[in-house]
């Protein structure tokens, strides 16, 4: 039997080829610390499994194909409150932020499209664009600028007349890159001149340190039926297996539209959604203290790398994630050896190789990326792990 070419052609997940070897390491008893994904270890407020529990229908039903009307309007008000302004018909509920990329996608560009991605990027946007028939123009940004957007007469040559739109995630995933205003604005005016969609994944909107002022596109005049934002409650509430999320537009046509991939689908869970509601009414001080913990452990991360002879990288402002160049050739095989060859005391440490974070060939083979998703003591001790293996892993390789 012979498997669909699309398929064969799709890249499988640099950051889940990793686990069969950290499976193996568990095997032999050796403890792993995962820093290898975006999967918080912050407990889910308690008022989302309460609303699960309390769920009196007597019948788990199909719920609309654009989502439960209250968890729109939850949306509506969070989003409010976060001085984003949309209405309940301008919100549509996904399976999570990657249904809502793939809807996305799917609505806004033919196959053989393009669209342009600032890399490096999350890296299941190769899949989703794959799935879409689309190809990625990557904007290549540099750890050295902190993955600031580059000049607009350089974003400019990217353009042909197959682009479409621009995706990019803000706060950056892997990066945690916060854009300002004026980076913004230059992806905004490049829409708008080359009639292009400006799709914003806003997913961890809420973590940004350091007083940095995020700014969501929704903010810019005159271009907001150009502006889809993607949204998810994966990392806001730490409700990863939830699987919610949503499309935010002004541009109703495209809504419409958007809405038959929903109806192919048929619904979101019913009983996340009820959940999602009580989630997204979660007050304001439940950020103040998660953002809190999240800096205490970004600057742990950056600290202990910053000491590592040879490391560069720079303190992210935003997201959970940082990135790190190496003093050495190849980051994969450097997370491999530490799953198959390497322990301290019986323990490791899993990080993300960043070279399928980058499009441009050849980039990102010396450089890491670290989800800071632990607490303080376990994140400390796989850092030291860390410095330990790529201290003997040096010595092996030079
Ligand atoms: C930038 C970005 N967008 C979207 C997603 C998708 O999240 P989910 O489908 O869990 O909402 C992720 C997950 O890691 C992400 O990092």
């Amino acid at each position: 039997m012979k498997t669909s070419a699309r398929v064969i052609e799709m890249q499988e997940s640099p950051l889940r080829k990793l686990i069969p070897l950290a499976d193996e390491a568990k095997k032999k008893g050796i403890k792993v610390y995962h820093l290898n994904i975006g999967q918080p270890d912050i407990e889910t407020p308690p008022n989302f499994l309460r609303a699960i529990k309390n769920f009196d229908e007597k019948v788990v039903g199909y719920s609309i194909s654009n989502g439960c009307p209250n968890l729109r309007q939850a949306i509506v008000d969070y989003y409010k409150k976060q001085n984003i302004n949309f209405a309940e018909n301008e919100i549509l509920i996904t399976n999570g932020g990657s249904e809502a990329l793939l809807f996305s996608l799917l609505a806004t560009t033919e196959p053989g499209d393009e669209i342009l991605v600032p890399e490096p990027f999350y890296t299941n946007y190769n899949t989703i664009a794959k799935i879409a028939g689309i190809s990625i123009k990557p904007i290549t940004t540099l750890p050295e600028t902190g993955f600031k957007i580059p000049a607009k007469k350089e974003i400019e040559k990217l353009i042909t007349p197959k682009t479409k739109a621009i995706l990019f995630s803000n706060p950056g995933n892997p990066t945690g890159a916060v854009y300002s205003y004026e980076e913004l604005k230059v992806l905004a005016d490049l829409a708008k001149k080359h009639d292009l969609y400006l799709i914003s994944d806003e997913v961890y909107r809420e973590f940004v340190y350091d007083g940095f002022e995020f700014t969501s596109c929704e903010n810019f005049a005159g271009i907001s039926d150009r502006v889809i934002i993607i949204d998810s409650i994966s990392k806001r509430y730490s409700a990863c297996g939830a699987r919610i999320g949503s499309i935010a537009s002004k541009n109703k046509e495209l809504m419409a539209n958007i809405l038959k991939l929903c109806q192919s689908r048929l619904c979101v869970p019913t009983l996340e959604q009820a959940g999602a509601v009580e989630l997204y009414k979660t007050p304001h001080s439940y950020f103040e203290k998660v953002n809190a913990e999240y800096k205490k452990r970004r600057d742990i991360v950056f600290e202990k790398l910053a000491k590592i002879p040879g490391v560069q990288c720079q303190k992210p402002r935003g997201a959970f994630y940082i990135m790190a160049e190496l003093p050495i050739e190849n980051a994969e095989d450097f997370a491999k050896w530490m799953l198959t060859d390497f322990n301290l005391d019986g323990e490791t440490v899993m990080f993300a190789p960043a070279e399928g974070f980058y499009a441009t060939k050849g980039l990102g083979k010396n450089e890491i990326r670290i989800a800071y998703v632990l607490e303080e003591k376990k994140l400390s001790r796989a850092m030291d792990i860390f410095e330990a293996g790529l201290r003997e892993y040096r010595k092996l390789t030079s």
